[in-house]
């Protein structure tokens, strides 16, 4: 499986903190934010990633991760032009994916606990052709919300619904395959003018092929100051534990 991180965006509910960086360059308790996501690649055994750059300060986050071999990672760049949305940012690794599976984590997405291989495993091997995993919040209408049939199963995501149908979110963390760059030329803009995730999902929902377990583990995004200071929260919760690793740190000449 090959890996991909979205750093693009504008953070625009961040500002002023993001109006002369990058959001995933803030730090989140010991270490830049990018480190949660590249570190959620590769503990499921992942190696090869894009990241996906834009908005301010491309440079640094270049600069920070360099190729990445001091993760155990193999880095490549690509630069996305506006903030047309996740679909949108997915799409333009189409060449980099090439005929292998692939999982995309958000770059403001923070997970800690529940690793990962598993699900990977299960999705790749279980004939799935997209996934993600539910979790449980307080203000659903902040993100994609999964509405539920009679048995229980996920029949729809609306993103950032008015009324939201349930309290369970898919997070950004997505499994999927090549044919997912066909479903995302086919999109048309939503409302608020991006190519969603959630249109990409749904469209694997009525043959069956998605798979979306809850997950068991912590999960925050950082996308708003009361998030960023939760994902602050959580790894420091981790670091007092001992499950927080250091931070790694490229080498000067790396
Ligand atoms: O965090 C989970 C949620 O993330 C999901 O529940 C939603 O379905 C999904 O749409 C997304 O919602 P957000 O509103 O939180 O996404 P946001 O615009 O904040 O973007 C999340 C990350 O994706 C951000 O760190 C940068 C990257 N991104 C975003 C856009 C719009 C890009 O790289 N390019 C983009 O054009």
């Amino acid at each position: 499986m090959k890996g991909l991180v979205l750093a693009g965006g504008t953070a625009t509910r961040l500002f002023p903190l993001t109006i002369v960086t990058n959001k995933h360059l803030l730090p989140i308790y010991d270490r830049p934010m990018i480190y949660y996501p590249l570190d959620t690649l590769a503990g499921m055994g992942i190696r090869e990633v894009m990241v996906i750059v834009g908005g301010k300060s491309v440079g640094d986050i270049v600069e920070l991760l360099g190729d990445g071999r001091h993760f155990g990672l193999d880095l490549t760049y690509r630069y996305q032009r506006g903030a047309l949305g996740i679909a949108h940012a997915i799409g333009l690794a189409r060449d980099f994916i090439g005929d292998d599976a692939f999982c995309c984590v958000l770059g403001d997405n923070i997970l800690r606990g529940e690793p990962l291989q598993g699900i990977a495993e299960e999705f790749e091997n279980g004939g799935y052709g997209a996934g993600t995993m539910l979790y449980k919040v307080p203000d659903p209408e902040r993100f994609g919300v999964a509405e539920f049939g009679p048995d229980g199963s996920v029949i729809g995501f609306e993103e950032k619904p008015k009324v939201p149908k349930s309290d369970l979110i898919p997070i950004g963390v997505y499994f999927l395959r090549p044919d997912a760059f066909d479903v995302i030329e086919g999109l048309a803009p939503s409302g608020r003018g991006e190519f969603e995730i959630t249109d990409v999902l749904n469209h694997y929902i009525p043959s069956g092929k998605l798979y979306a377990p809850v997950y068991e583990g912590h999960w925050t995004d950082a996308g708003t100051v009361p998030s960023l200071l939760r994902a602050a929260e959580m790894a420091g919760a981790d670091h007092e534990a001992g499950t927080l690793p250091p931070p790694v740190a490229r080498p000067v000449d790396g």
